[in-house]
């Protein structure tokens, strides 16, 4: 994982190198049975290298620490590596040229339950164990079960939209329970 993590630091698969100052691989216990995976870094976690350590990292730390969640026991990563431009949306092909890394980490870690944030992660998790992507909107809080991976994934909301829209937070906090009666 030290070397993946090295590699991805001095990546230059996608346009998304020139304008980052750090690539964000993830951090975290490489044994972790629970493994979020948000959508790209934002301005503050391009800044520190790390992820989620911005406005929506601080919550979403906050709640999993609240529910007895330590962040050094998960792996925390990114679908994209490096941050879009004025956070915007990533490409279909920079996600594509990205994936090979979530893939590795997803193979080194061997995760027993996936905790997707946002649209972005799970239209990106879904049909890699098989399953048909649905909007968040319509899937959110939903355990998708493959026995022959042995994994589950939890669709959630991403973090941020909980700043935006404040009563999505309860629910929010309702997977992060979830999780732990998966695990
Ligand atoms: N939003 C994300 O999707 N990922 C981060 O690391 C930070 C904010
Ligand atoms: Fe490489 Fe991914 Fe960064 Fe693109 S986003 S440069 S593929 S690490």
């Amino acid at each position: 994982m030290k070397e993946l993590e090295e590699e991805i630091k001095k990546c230059r698969k996608c346009r998304l190198w020139k304008s980052r100052k750090n690539a964000v691989p993830g951090e975290g216990n490489y044994n972790a049975d629970l493994m979020l995976v948000g959508e790209a870094p934002g301005k503050t976690e391009d800044e520190m290298a790390r992820p989620f350590v911005g406005k929506a990292g601080q919550l979403l730390t906050e709640i999993l620490e609240k529910n007895g969640i330590r962040r050094k026991d998960v792996y925390i990563t990114n679908v994209v590596k490096c941050r879009p431009p004025n956070n915007r949306n990533p490409m279909k092909d920079e996600i594509e040229k990205c994936l090979p890394y979530l893939k590795k980490q997803l193979e080194i870690i061997k995760p027993k339950v996936i905790l997707t944030l946002g649209n972005f992660a799970t239209q990106t998790i879904l049909p890699l164990y098989g399953f048909k992507a649905e909007n968040i909107s319509k899937i959110r809080g939903k355990v998708f079960d493959s026995p022959l991976h042995g994994i589950k994934i939890l669709p959630t909301y991403h973090p941020a939209a909980c700043i935006y829209a404040p009563w999505l937070k309860e629910k929010f906090e309702n997977d992060i329970k979830k999780v732990l009666e998966l695990i």
